[in-house]
């Protein structure tokens, strides 16, 4: 049995709304958790910085002996990681193709949006993704990034991001959208703004359940070892407190968390 940890990253805070997901979904694994909280955000970056700024953590990853990688931000996943797979010999996995696939499968009118920063958006990524698996899906995409910085501020209820959300979210009625893909780890914070701004009836997909759910088979996060220990480490490139502070927001935990600062430039 390989109970090496799984090293997720993202560039700061954001990502803990996947781990949450990994964590509740695979009890029985460790995990390496690194938030680039130096440099954050990375969804404005270049594909050549965000490349380097993921190297390098997946060079700290790879001293903390995990067994593989998880990219939890989707800015990452949607620049860095066809280069990362190619410079590195361990399973690299992304939070792109997962939720491309779930809106797929979601939706009935075949008309999907997609919401992200606007790295993320002028990659379209998740375009050709959805495309490649079904070509008559259309799909309407949107940059909000404002969502971030105002996540980040903890305005998550109330008139600001309610207002935002409209400015952002309601040239979608006229695509006639039935699924949206939270494409960026904050969203799915304001996933109850989103949805009351959108209506109820259009399906929201968490890129980090569909990583999970798409993992579930995947020897590497195999739960035959239920009663195993798992362990849980936090590192970041600077002010750990404050990320042990908004990460309780982030993960809706009443534990606290233990964060360390490293170094990687
Ligand atoms: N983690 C980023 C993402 O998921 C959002 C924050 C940033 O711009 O770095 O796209």
């Amino acid at each position: 049995m390989d109970t090496r940890p799984i090293g997720i990253f993202d560039s700061g805070v954001g990502g803990l709304t996947v781990a949450k997901e990994i964590y509740a979904r695979f009890p029985h694994l460790s995990t390496v958790y690194v938030g680039d909280t130096a440099r954050v955000p990375y969804g404005n970056r270049s594909q050549d910085a965000i490349i380097a700024f993921s190297s390098q953590i997946i060079d700290f990853l790879l001293t903390q002996s995990v067994k593989a990688i998880i990219i939890a931000c989707s800015t990452s996943s949607a620049l860095a990681l066809a280069a990362l797979k190619q410079k590195y010999d361990l399973p690299i996995y992304g939070v792109l193709e997962p939720a491309a696939i779930s809106a797929c499968i979601q939706t009935k009118n075949k008309k999907v949006g997609v919401i992200g920063t606007r790295a993320t958006i002028q990659s379209q990524q998740f375009s050709q993704i959805i495309n490649s698996v079904d070509s008559n899906i259309s799909i309407a995409t949107k940059a909000c990034p404002l969502f971030v910085p105002l996540i980040e501020e903890g305005m998550t209820e109330g008139e600001i991001p309610i207002s935002i959300a409209h400015y952002y979210l309601d040239s979608f009625k006229k695509e006639h959208i039935d699924t949206l893909i939270m494409g960026c780890t904050h969203y799915p914070i304001l996933q109850p703004i989103i949805s009351s701004v959108l209506g109820r009836n259009i399906e929201l997909i968490n890129p980090g359940i569909a990583l999970c759910e798409s993992l579930t088979k995947d020897p590497l996060f195999s739960t035959n070892a239920v009663n195993q220990q798992s362990s849980h480490k936090w590192f970041v490139t600077d002010n750990p407190d404050q990320f042990s502070l908004v990460a309780r927001t982030f993960m809706n935990s009443a534990s606290a968390i233990n964060t360390q600062k490293i170094t990687l430039f």
